[in-house]
């Protein structure tokens, strides 16, 4: 998409300037602005520390912003509460404690869509669609997955409200490289459905290898913005953040054949 065209289109997910923090006094982001378009796949990379998370939760609702807003569409939904803002098609998916591990994966998936019982069978049947290895475990409890399992539930559960924007916390922490690219293909076949994902990613190559655009965060605020290509390129994010790394996002031409294929 060029700049005009997005200059002329409601962004599905905006944060602008956006100051937050969880202690009085102490602002962890610091004016951060993220911005996302209808069908795109927004990465979000940068140190440790950086206030990737907290961006997430402050957009969510679980940290309230003191300053700067958050809307979606049309609407502020700036320190709406996040039941209200599921409800209003924004889901979550933090990086821990994700899933109800005493429940069944359905038992999980039913809680998804809790406000809206009717649509539980139809809503299960596209989860089925989309994560078979989830209907052949359905009655097994939620505790006994491994985590990329308990990771994929956690994204269906997320999914069950149709929301029209995914907000995803390292959902490939802590799998082997074979699971992250599975999670990557999935999340990326899920945004073909037509969802704006914004996921959080310490695996930054490969996170500038499948999304549209990027934005390195650093001390609270957006540094860098751009598609994988740019960000790959840019001297700076090299030296600060890619190192050699960015010769293999170059490499891949910004795109990875097996995952933009999907
Ligand atoms: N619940 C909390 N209470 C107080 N401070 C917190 C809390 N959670 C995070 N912080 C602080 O906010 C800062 C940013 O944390 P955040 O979790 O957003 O970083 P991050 O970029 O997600 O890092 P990582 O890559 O390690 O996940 C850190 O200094 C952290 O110590
Ligand atoms: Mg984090």
């Amino acid at each position: 998409m060029t700049d005009t065209q997005q200059a002329t289109q409601t962004a599905v997910i905006e944060a602008k300037d956006v100051v937050a923090g969880y202690l009085p006094g102490v602002n962890i982001l610091n004016g951060c602005s993220l911005v996302a378009y209808p069908g795109e796949m927004i990465g979000i990379i940068g140190p440790n520390g950086a206030g990737k998370s907290t961006l997430l939760k402050a957009m969510f609702g679980l940290v309230k912003i003191r300053s700067g807003s958050v809307h979606l569409g049309t609407q502020d939904i700036t320190n709406l509460r996040a039941n209200t803002l599921v409800e209003m098609g924004v889901g979550f998916v933090p990086q821990n404690n994700n899933v109800f591990p005493s429940l069944t994966i359905e038992e999980n998936l039913q809680m998804g869509l809790f406000l809206r019982p009717k649509k539980v069978r139809e809503r299960l049947g596209v989860m089925w669609d989309l994560f078979p290895a989830l209907h052949e475990r359905r009655t097994r409890s939620a505790g006994a997955l491994s985590g990329g399992e308990r990771q994929s539930l956690a994204m269906a559960r997320a999914l069950m409200m149709e929301p029209s924007v995914l907000l995803l916390d390292e959902p490939s922490a802590g799998l082997s490289p074979v699971r992250q690219d599975e999670t990557f293909i999935r999340t990326r076949r899920i945004n073909k459905t037509g969802v704006c994902v914004v996921m959080v990613e310490q695996n930054a190559r490969r996170c500038l290898q499948i999304c549209d655009r990027g934005y390195v965060l650093d001390q609270g605020k957006d540094a860098y913005t751009g598609t994988g290509r740019e960000l790959a390129k840019d001297p700076k994010v090299i030296e600060l953040y890619l190192g050699t790394l960015a010769e293999d996002v170059e490499g891949a031409k910004g795109e990875d054949p097996k995952l933009v294929k999907e």
